[in-house]
């Protein structure tokens, strides 16, 4: 597991999203009541982007058919998605947001 800095906590205001490219993976990253979270970026159902879509209660809704994902376990929660999300370990420290992937 590498921990790679991808943004500082201001750039995130609560219920934003904010899509990083990292080396081959693309994550989408979220402020959630003050906590960071960060899921593969594309949809499991189709390409769409995440970031791109709406935050809510800690969920976030694809831009493109609503399929509906937890942020914090990547869990599919509504059709059509059928696949969860991947999830990343996510700390704040020295300044930074760290992913690892
Ligand atoms: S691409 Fe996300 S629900 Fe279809």
């Amino acid at each position: 597991m590498n921990w790679i800095s991808i943004a500082t906590p201001d750039q995130l205001q609560d219920g934003e999203a904010l899509g990083v490219a990292v080396d081959e993976h693309r994550i989408a990253l979220f402020r959630h009541e003050g906590e960071f979270y960060a899921t593969d970026n594309v949809c499991t159902h189709a390409f769409a982007l995440l970031s791109d879509g709406f935050l809510e209660e800690g969920c976030i809704e694809c831009p493109w058919h609503q399929a509906r994902f937890d942020i914090r376990t990547g869990k599919a929660l509504c059709a059509p998605a059928t696949q969860d999300l991947q999830t990343y370990p996510v700390k704040v420290d020295d300044g930074q947001v760290w992913v690892a992937v």
